[in-house]
């Protein structure tokens, strides 16, 4: 699907009266995406919804957009072929454009498998405000766990295309923040990414 031209024609642009500044300035915060990436099991989800609730405690308007959710309604269409999948992450990278333009933290946790795809996402928010986080879980741990059991139909061949298993996930080479999680609670995850964000001045 061409991202370019839109099929439309006889449509205009119309420009907000507001800019992004004056939003932030009453929300007191920055918006930003805050892009998770990893493996299925990996922790995003749990992560993402624990950071959402943790900077509410401190007074920050955040919102989770979250792989399997979007795939009940907005992205209902779509299919894990890798023409879906970049098809949901373009769409998802466009939703989390607008939550940041709102000024809003927009958590995304989707295991976004391809570079090319989450390099595009990031080329839709300004500069410094995309924040992609390595939920960096390896696959033996999030085939122990199988929180949904997918890794074992996986394996035994019922699923196909599944990521990890027979269909690619490429890692991210310069994210912004790593986490590693083997060792640490989803806590400790989350006041890492916020110490993370203090960093980059967002928060
Ligand atoms: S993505 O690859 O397009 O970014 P997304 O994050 O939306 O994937 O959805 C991943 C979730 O869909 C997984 O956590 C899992 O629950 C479910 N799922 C079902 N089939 C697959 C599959 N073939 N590969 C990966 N995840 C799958």
């Amino acid at each position: 699907m061409s991202t370019s031209t839109p099929k439309s024609t006889n449509i205009t642009w119309h420009g907000a009266n507001v800019t992004r500044d004056e939003r932030e300035e009453v929300l007191g915060q920055k918006g930003c995406v805050v892009w998770l990436t990893g493996l299925s099991g990996s922790g995003k989800s749990t992560i993402a919804r624990r950071l959402e609730q943790k900077l509410l405690e401190m007074g920050r308007t955040a919102y989770v957009l979250d792989g399997d959710n979007l795939r009940f309604k907005l992205n209902k269409d779509l299919g894990f072929s890798p023409e879906d999948r970049t098809e949901n992450i373009r769409r998802v990278g466009r939703v989390a454009e607008l939550f940041c333009d709102a000024g809003v933290i927009c958590i995304t946790a989707f295991i976004s498998p391809y570079r090319v795809d989450r390099d595009a996402a990031r080329e839709m928010v300004p500069d410094g405000r995309f924040v992609e986080v390595h939920v960096a879980t390896d696959l033996a741990t999030c085939e122990a766990r199988d929180p949904k059991g997918l890794y074992g139909k996986a394996r035994a061949g019922e699923i196909k295309g599944f990521t990890g298993i027979d269909a690619p996930y490429e890692a991210p080479a310069a994210a912004e923040i790593t986490l590693s999680t083997a060792d640490r609670s989803v806590d400790a995850s989350c006041d890492a990414l916020i110490e993370g964000l203090q960093g980059l001045g967002l928060l």
